[in-house]
């Protein structure tokens, strides 16, 4: 069964992973969500772009920002939405993942938002569903989370243009983390000058992984002269054992991104943090919450996102039914 995320008429249909996407899909999704950014005070942005479309929500791992901009952006843009509640779904008396997809494609859903533990559970669906059905990944395993990188990479240039010309630092629990790897793939694929992974040497990922990518295991190594630092947390639910996890008390003080510590970065440097936050333990709450911070920014620009990816699939869904509009 195929799997293309790019369909025939090259509009996307499915967003799996930033894995061979080219740059001109990755610049149309960041070009189509500047406008659905509005001043603050405004109306948000409302169109009937996906009337008589179903979008349902699948997410069989905890969500805040993700879960809700995709249902906020699929209702804004005029889509019929289902978020399924998975504690109560047949999931839990042993239906299969895809007997799910099934059902609910037999009701005429036709873009499925997914978000799974396991690895390969979005790319599984979309080799299995219909011709029409487009499936978004939400974030999956350590793998990948494209949504996340694409508001991340926009967030980066709306602040600081080109990221060519920047140095961005990731700290924290690289190893775990599909954020981070979605991230250096958004900027990898847009051509980022330095990216730099710091953390505990156990924390950052293998060597093959991360290509071009400089590590350090000290944080005024790491962000010395960076116009970009994103904290990440500890992803408690990833590491196998529970003894492999850091002290928190001594995590902060070794990799908690502090006013004085960001002191080595670009005066002007802005702070990113995908959430969900532990303060005290990777940032203080005088950053997270001070003038470099644009943590909240990433979160309006991920519903941006969400709102433009579903804008360009749904073309996808349109065109497979045969409709004209
Ligand atoms: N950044 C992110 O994926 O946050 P949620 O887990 O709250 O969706």
């Amino acid at each position: 069964m195929s799997f293309e995320q790019i369909n025939s008429f090259g509009n996307l249909r499915h967003l799996i992973t930033l894995e061979g996407l080219h740059k001109s899909h990755v610049e149309l999704i960041i070009e189509r969500a500047r406008r659905y950014l509005t001043a603050v005070g405004e109306p948000p942005p409302r169109a009937d772009t996906l009337r008589g479309q179903t979008v349902a929500n699948l997410f069989f791992e905890a969500s805040t920002r993700t879960r809700a901009s995709f249902e906020i952006a699929a209702k804004r843009l005029s889509a019929d939405v289902l978020n399924l509640d998975v504690n109560m779904s047949s999931r839990a008396k042993g239906e299969s993942i895809i007997d799910t997809i099934f059902t609910l494609e037999a009701m005429q859903v036709d873009i499925f938002v997914v978000r799974d533990a396991g690895p390969g559970i979005p790319e599984m669906i979309a080799r299995q569903v219909a011709p029409h059905v487009c499936v978004l990944n939400a974030g999956e395993s350590d793998i990948s989370h494209p949504t996340q990188g694409l508001l991340d990479l926009m967030t980066i240039m709306l602040h600081k243009g080109d990221p060519g010309k920047l140095t961005v630092a990731i700290v924290g629990d690289i190893r775990h983390s599909r954020v981070a790897r979605s991230a250096h793939r958004a900027l990898s694929t847009c051509g980022v000058g330095e990216l730099r992974l710091t953390g505990p040497a156990e924390l950052l990922p293998d060597d093959h992984e991360f290509a071009g990518a400089v590590r350090a295991t000290d944080l005024a190594e790491g962000i010395a002269g960076a116009d970009v630092v994103m904290a990440l947390r500890l992803q408690k639910e990833r590491f196998v054992q529970l003894s492999e996890i850091p002290d928190p008390q001594e995590y902060f003080r070794r990799y908690g991104l502090t006013e004085d510590r960001l002191g080595v970065a670009k005066a002007d440097a802005i702070v990113m943090h995908p959430g969900p936050m532990n303060r005290g333990v990777e940032i203080e709450s005088a950053v997270a919450d001070g003038p470099r911070s644009v943590i909240r920014e990433q979160v309006t620009n991920g519903l941006a996102i969400r709102m433009a990816v579903l804008e360009l699939v749904h073309v996808h869904v349109r065109r497979a039914r045969g409709e004209r509009r």
